[in-house]
């Protein structure tokens, strides 16, 4: 990385970061896809897209669709398990410049463990656990159940020794629940957030825009709805780590995020318009702090003015 005038390194919890944007899973493929094709020497880390215990087929075609300014998909996870996935992606992991972080997904705790055992034995630098996904039980998502959600976190928290952090819904009704019952499981930080639900239908055909109706909206018009949930977990448990994710394309949403509370940021559905989008935006956060005299990005993290 070049020689910088201004310190960009941050922390999530354990995790020491040598740059505090991070690339949103599945946004940038099993990053090894992406090498070449995003910037990761700008990131502090890149995460994979979610991993099952089993493979996963995904939804049928159309499961991605541009709505107003955001995207919707409805992929369903495709993926092709993690047996697969440790023989095919692990061995090129240390290849990509880059901390890759998995990204673990089941319908029981047993089977995100299990992930997370087989995401280490591959050997990512840390575990995302993506609550946003049906339990087996009673097909709520795990992201809006502070007690299923910690149950998945307490048994990833067993089977690993690697950091993890926890991403949640902004679908949730109260994410500060959520983000301390995960963290009284374990979690190192919490991801703020997922995608939003959504859906589309094309007038024309009066038919829905994704097979499956219903999929997360992500892209800029996200982001006041991400960036509530940063400031309520921020402000109701500020020993709380966060990753702040939803909207992100501009090196100002990136201190946005900072101010409400988060201490790093991911970029997402911007690299499908833009790939080197990292480039862009680190500059204009070093931009950004050398206005207004800002050495490190640390003391921008939680340092909103009160209105
Ligand atoms: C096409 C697509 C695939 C995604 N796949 C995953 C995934 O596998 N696991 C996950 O945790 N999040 C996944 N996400 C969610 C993103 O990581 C991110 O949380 C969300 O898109 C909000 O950020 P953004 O507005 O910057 O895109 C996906 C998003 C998109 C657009």
């Amino acid at each position: 990385m070049k020689r910088r005038t201004v310190d960009i390194r941050s922390t999530l919890g354990p995790v020491a970061l040598r740059s505090p944007i991070v690339a949103a899973a599945g946004t940038v493929g099993s990053v090894v896809d992406f090498n070449g094709v995003a910037d990761f020497e700008v990131y502090g880390a890149a995460v994979a897209k979610s991993v099952s215990p089993e493979p996963w087929p995904g939804r049928t075609p159309p499961r991605l669709t541009s709505v107003g300014s955001g995207m919707l998909n409805g992929i369903g996870i495709q993926n092709p398990g993690i047996e697969a996935w440790k023989h095919t992606i692990g061995p090129m992991l240390a290849g990509v410049g880059v901390p890759v972080w998995g990204s673990a997904v089941g319908h029981d705790a047993r089977g995100f463990a299990e992930v997370a055992v087989g995401l280490e034995a591959a050997g990512v630098a840390a575990i995302e656990v993506n609550l946003s996904c049906p339990n087996l039980d009673d097909g709520h998502l795990f992201a809006l159940d502070a007690s299923a959600a910690a149950a998945v976190v307490r048994a990833v928290r067993t089977a690993t020794t690697l950091p993890i952090g926890a991403k949640l819904s902004p679908n949730a009704i109260d994410i500060a629940d959520i983000a301390a019952s995960v963290r009284d499981a374990g979690a190192d930080w919490v991801v703020l957030t997922n995608t939003v639900w959504g859906a589309g239908i094309d007038v024309e055909t009066r038919r829905p825009k994704l097979s499956g109706v219903v999929g997360g909206y992500s892209g800029t018009p996200i982001k006041p709805i991400a960036l509530r949930c940063v400031w309520e977990v921020a402000q109701a448990h500020p020993d709380i780590p966060i990753l702040g994710c939803g909207g992100v394309r501009t090196g100002a949403d990136v201190v946005e995020y900072f101010l409400a509370g988060a201490s790093a940021v991911a970029v997402g559905t911007a690299h499908f318009a833009e790939p080197r989008v990292g480039k862009r935006i680190i500059k204009e956060v070093e931009r950004y702090m050398t206005k207004h005299g800002t050495s490190s990005v640390r003391e921008l993290v939680g340092a909103a003015e009160p209105w």
